[in-house]
């Protein structure tokens, strides 16, 4: 796109058009001047256009005609009116039809293209908004992570900051965070997205089949090796390769992955051929690989290979402010598949999912959305909808009766109703600490204990 503005001026009589065309190409526009106004649309539809510039009294079509079809079909297009002088109230019509401006023949030049250069300006802002936000859009719906908490900024800071590269990188995370959306997220940003993105699950075979899953196999190779067969390393070639559930990884093909890693050649089960890729590894796990190192079951040099670049997945719920946006996205995303109008939590029934745990995390949640959505009738799910899991024993919105089991002794329970109440009050602060602590009418350094002591994490 050049930077030169593009204006397109409608008038019938020639004489205008010339005069208009030779000021404004002076002025550096690039000018298109048509004396037939639906040839003019015509022309619209075909080009990209800044500013159109219409006469108001033209034979056939009228510039307020010209201007309600501008206006229906580019909303954003400004138009400047020309009109002769002494039909100001044509000129005012015009601007509640949503023209730019107005110009009054005979115009002043410099007043005429002052006008236009202000509705060159407006277009121009137009055209960035629109280019910002499309960007936006195509960021969030390549990813696709939903969320505002730090944990999740950061973590997409990283996915930016490492897809350039071919590090390898090291997603770890309770089961449902979301490691696998970031693994495919870390693939789609990157320059190798026009390339395959290749997953494997560690656990889902065992060690022997994983092997030639992973690096294919020679014909004859082994009993039911009935022809040669490419592996996942080689089927990733200029892609990303998702090695998931690393954790499960025997031994044994710890060494042969630490090779591959290292010289990123490898060879087809009985084959002797040495085959090199272009792969970039992304390796997930919900183990705690360090610990296992200290156990000694998982390999100290694969580890450090694997984990070049760690992005750590934090739980649903030390990152509660995230929810509601999950609720909200998951709410239309259900709605949409499955032809339903979106439904609303009820205000009460929002605290409860705001307050909950979450064990299974975002797999968990969509799973309780979708079984809401389809299954209440209504347009408001209410906490009787919820399902027993959320609104049970373990709700820290229970009344405090509730909570009280008879082997519990008093300080335990009451520790427990601190805890919930706190949880409550950090909800409510939508996580401001400061101001939970206000609704609690504890001081601020007295919260901070208390959070330490309930180990009570709010991002
Ligand atoms: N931040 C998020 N925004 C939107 N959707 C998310 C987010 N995180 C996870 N999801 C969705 O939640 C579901 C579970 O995510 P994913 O499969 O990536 O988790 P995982 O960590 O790989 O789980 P597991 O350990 O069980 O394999 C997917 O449907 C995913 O799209
Ligand atoms: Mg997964």
């Amino acid at each position: 796109m050049s930077d030169t503005s593009r204006i397109l001026v409608i008038d019938d009589e020639k004489n205008y058009l010339m005069v208009m065309q030779a000021l404004l190409m002076d002025a550096g526009y690039e000018v298109t001047a048509l004396n037939d106004p639906e040839m003019a649309l015509h022309f619209l539809e075909e080009s990209e256009v800044d500013v159109v510039i219409t006469d108001m009294k033209m034979p056939r079509l009228s510039g307020k005609e010209v201007l309600q079809s501008v206006k229906k079909s580019w909303p954003d297009l400004p138009v400047l009116i020309m009109t002769a002088f002494g039909s100001i109230e044509s000129a005012v019509e015009a601007m509640r039809y949503g023209a730019f401006d107005y110009i009054t023949k005979p115009f002043a030049n410099d007043e005429m293209l002052l006008s236009v250069h202000n509705a060159v300006e407006l277009s121009k802002a137009h055209r960035q908004y629109k280019l910002l936000q499309e960007s936006l859009e195509e960021r969030y719906s390549t990813h696709q992570i939903i969320g505002r908490s730090k944990a999740i900024r950061d973590t997409l800071s990283i996915v930016d900051r490492v897809a350039l590269s071919r590090s390898t990188v090291l997603v770890t995370g309770e089961s449902g965070t979301g490691k696998e959306l970031v693994a495919r997220a870390i693939h789609f940003t990157s320059p190798r997205k026009e390339g395959p993105f290749v997953s494997v699950n560690c656990m889902a075979f065992n060690s022997g089949v994983l092997e030639s899953e992973l690096f294919g196999h020679e014909k004859g190779s082994f009993t039911g090796a009935v022809a040669t067969r490419r592996g996942r390393f080689e089927q990733a070639d200029h892609g990303t390769l998702f090695l998931d559930e690393i954790g499960e990884l025997s031994m044994d093909l710890q060494v042969k992955l630490l090779r591959v890693l290292q010289e990123r050649v490898f060879e087809r089960v009985g084959g002797t051929e040495s085959i090199s890729v272009d792969i970039r590894v992304v390796a997930a796990t919900n183990r705690d690989l360090a610990k296992m190192v200290e156990e000694g079951t998982f390999r100290e040099d694969l580890f450090y290979r694997l984990n070049v670049v760690h992005i750590p997945i934090p739980p649903l719920r030390e990152r509660r402010e995230d929810i509601p946006l999950l609720v909200a996205h998951f709410g239309e995303k259900i709605a949409e598949d499955n032809g339903i109008p979106v439904k609303a939590f009820s205000s009460e029934a929002q605290n409860y999912l705001t307050g909950y745990d979450w064990p299974g995390n975002i797999r968990q949640l969509q799973n309780v959305l979708e079984r809401c959505m389809v299954m209440v009738p209504g347009n408001i799910i209410g906490v009787e909808d919820l399902p027993p899991e959320i609104r049970g024993e373990e709700s820290q919105f229970k009344s405090a009766v509730d909570l009280l089991p008879v082997e519990l002794n008093l300080a335990d329970t009451l520790d427990r109703i601190e805890a919930a109440l706190i949880k409550r009050a950090l909800v409510r602060a939508d996580f401001v600490q400061a101001h939970a602590a206000e609704l609690l009418g504890i001081s601020r350094s007295l919260m901070q204990y208390k959070l330490k002591k309930y180990n009570i994490t709010g991002h």
